[in-house]
């Protein structure tokens, strides 16, 4: 059976009744923030267990870097932590703008990152840009800009492996659309940042992708994140306290709100070229991704900011719990509902 969570309310409605029943308890968590105070917490160190990751970079040869990154002091040091950098790993768990990263025996990692952006879709491969010294909203922006110049990145790769695959020729075009408009995201994201050049965008070279490698993809960066950046786009458009920002934000609101519905669309095209135990694994992927993302939240990854009009860690948690309810426990437009029990 064919859930039909996106067209049948659509996103923008969906988001719309998810933002109306926030908004409520927004403004309790807003005073509680503001009471207790917490400036640098979204900078804190959260520490990972890396047994329980798979990520790999590079080649083997670039394992040694691994030592040189650290500063492990008498903590062992993974002899072979998939060839990645500490600030690779740290990159792929954490998410974002790495500023420290150790090891704190052979198998925990502690790095703490910048908020990370909620703008785009993270391409495969992308190295943590280098963010010039600023205060945290212009380092907030610029990791915006950089991530919105990355999605342009990601869409267009997307569209030429869906092309390979096969992919209705209306998909594929919608897919270089979604890339044009990540073009003008970061080009407006930037002005946003005030004087500042793009961060340089490094990343490895496209390979070329099967179907379920897109699905899992496709579930973490666009139906988990790039999903929930859209819900979070429209509040920053109605509430952003700078009329400029709200100026973008109503853009990119639309826009996003569009990429999100899209990536769903994907999904169930996908879903019908995949077997069951890849469905299953499809439906974990956007689970746990659902968990990562919800914990970013909690530890105020996302920087409280009224200009910006972003929420703050207990109306952000709220909302992202409203979202999992609403849209990836009920599988978006896909045939591969979740029975996860969401405790949030
Ligand atoms: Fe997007
Ligand atoms: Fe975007």
């Amino acid at each position: 059976m064919t859930r039909d969570v996106g067209r049948g309310l659509g996103l923008r409605r969906l988001f719309a009744r998810i933002l109306a029943s926030a908004s409520v308890a927004a403004g309790a968590a807003a005073c509680s923030s503001q009471d207790t105070g917490c400036p640098d917490a979204q900078e804190r160190a959260l520490v990972f267990d890396l047994t329980t990751r798979t990520e790999t970079c590079g080649d083997a040869a670039d394992a040694g870097k691994a030592s040189d990154a650290s500063d492990a002091g008498d903590a062992g040091v993974p002899k072979d932590a998939g060839a990645c950098t500490c600030e690779e790993l740290c990159a792929k768990v954490q998410g974002y703008s790495v500023r420290t990263c150790r090891y704190l025996s052979a198998t925990q990692l502690e790095c703490t990152a910048a908020p990370p952006c909620l703008g785009g879709r993270k391409p495969e491969g992308l190295s943590v840009p280098r963010l010039p010294p600023s205060d945290r909203r212009t380092a907030f922006l610029l990791g915006c800009a950089h991530m919105e110049a990355a999605s342009v990145i990601a869409f267009a790769r997307l569209a030429d492996d869906l092309e390979v695959l096969g992919a209705p020729a209306g998909l594929v075009v919608r897919m270089r659309a979604a890339a044009g408009d990540e073009v003008r995201h970061a080009r407006d994201v930037l002005a946003l940042a005030g004087d500042h050049s793009m961060p340089v965008v490094d990343i490895t070279p496209a390979r070329r992708k099967d179907a379920f490698t897109i699905a899992l993809e496709n579930a973490r960066e666009g139906c988990v994140r790039e999903t929930f950046a859209a819900l979070v786009a429209c509040r920053q458009a109605a509430s952003a306290r700078d009329e400029a920002v709200r100026t973008v934000m109503t853009t990119i609101a639309a826009d996003e709100t569009r990429h999100a519905e899209l990536s769903w669309e994907l999904a169930s095209w996908l879903d019908e070229r995949l077997d069951d135990d890849q469905r299953r694994a499809v439906v974990r992927a956007r689970e746990d991704e659902a968990r990562a993302l919800r914990a970013e939240l909690a530890a105020r990854r996302l920087p409280e900011d009224t200009d910006l009009g972003l929420p703050g860690a207990a109306e952000a948690v709220g909302l992202m719990d409203a979202f999992v309810r609403s849209v990836v426990v009920a599988g978006g437009r896909t045939t591969s509902t979740s029975s996860m029990s969401w405790a949030g």
